[in-house]
């Protein structure tokens, strides 16, 4: 894999991201003083390849974990170790442990330098770039955060391996997010190539890691703060979240009805072929993901009238005007509702 730059004009920081082997991670830091924040998971399979130089600190497992508790805690760390401006700040491990990683390390002493190795693979396209930090607050996702970059991201397919499949299921569902709304040959390449990016054959998953990688920090870069092209990462988000909510799916499974979802509107508004749904549900369930779901329409479409983003009768979403190509459109919510009760008597 080639190194991609990515440069934020706001901050002026240049993040890279490299392909590597964790145990290269000395290596890639400018000091020898380390601070790693991990898991007890990640520290028990992969510990023994951390820098010897380094200190490493361990935060709980699950997204009870990702609060502002679990961040003094981290500073309080930080303080026993006498850590200061001239350290790096390293989180290793998933989406988790690398976006409380990155706002500790923002936020203490005015901000450390940080870098992560996103071990998931939901983490290597997705949550360690983009620049977002933060931790849940009484049962709001990502209520306080920043946004800030990593110093560097160090990708290390190798890890993935020990990965359990409802983990890679959550990561290929960006996957086919970000070659849905920008790219037509990764969606291709994932049509015939399923079996080896499932079986993370080196090859495969190097190209399905990078050219997804390259999207998000594409759009990113194009628009750093959200107003414009980055509300298009969302496809199949706005169905997904009211999903996760009230059918306890897992995020990559509800965002994966939410994609189905949104190209059904696609079709619609005479934007997608039929044809084209076809092909997406199919390399949906070809990556083990659901294309519909058991649900109450009518809890749907409450979650859906509660989201943020809705403004009166309108909602702005993510449609598809063909593979690999997205646009952000006004919808009205009667439109939406009738597209959640066919899915769900579709079952
Ligand atoms: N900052 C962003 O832009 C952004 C984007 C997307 C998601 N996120 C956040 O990411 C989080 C989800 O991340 P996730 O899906 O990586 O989940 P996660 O961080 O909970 O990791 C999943 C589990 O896998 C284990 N694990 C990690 N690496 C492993 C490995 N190599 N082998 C075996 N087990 C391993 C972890 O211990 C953990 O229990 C959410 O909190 C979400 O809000 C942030
Ligand atoms: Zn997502």
């Amino acid at each position: 894999m080639n190194t991609v730059s990515l440069e934020l004009s706001s901050t002026e920081r240049k993040s890279t991201i490299f392909s590597g082997r964790l145990a290269e991670l000395e290596g890639r830091c400018r000091t020898k003083r380390i601070a790693i924040i991990t898991d007890e998971r990640v520290r028990g399979l992969y510990g023994s390849l951390f820098p010897s130089s380094a200190i490493t600190m361990e935060m709980g497992r699950g997204e009870q974990f990702k609060t502002l508790r679990t961040v003094e805690s981290l500073y309080e760390g930080f303080l026993e170790h006498r850590v200061d401006r001239s350290w790096l700040i390293v989180g290793v491990g998933g989406g988790i442990v690398c976006d409380v990683a990155g706002f500790a390390a923002s936020t203490y002493l005015r901000g450390l330098s940080f870098a992560f190795v996103p071990t998931t693979l939901l983490a290597q396209v997705d949550a360690s770039i983009g620049g977002k930090n933060g931790v849940n607050l009484g049962g709001y996702k990502n209520q306080v955060g920043t946004f800030n970059q990593p110093e560097f991201v160090l990708c290390d397919f190798g890890v993935l391996k020990t990965l359990p499949p409802e983990e890679l299921k959550n990561g290929f569902a960006e996957v086919i997010k970000h070659a849905l709304i920008a790219d037509d040959r990764l969606f291709s390449f994932l049509e015939t190539n399923t079996d080896e990016a499932l079986a993370l054959y080196p090859d495969a998953i190097e190209r399905v890691v990078y050219d997804s990688l390259i999207i998000k920090s594409g759009i990113v870069s194009r628009d750093e703060t959200e107003k414009g092209e980055r509300r298009k990462l969302n496809f199949g988000h706005t169905v997904g979240h009211a999903l996760e909510k009230v059918c306890g799916l897992r995020h990559g499974e509800a965002v994966s009805v939410g994609m189905v979802v949104a190209s059904r509107l696609s079709v619609r508004k005479g934007l997608l072929s039929e044809e084209n749904v076809q092909r997406i549900q199919r390399l949906l369930a070809a990556f083990h993901l659901p294309v519909g779901v058991q649900a109450d329409g009518a809890l749907i479409r409450e979650a859906l009238w509660k989201d943020k983003k809705r403004e009166d009768n309108r909602i702005h979403v993510v449609l598809l005007d063909g593979i690999g190509r997205a646009t952000v459109e006004p919808l009205a919510m009667n439109e939406l509702n009738e597209v959640i009760d066919d899915l769900c008597q579709s079952r």
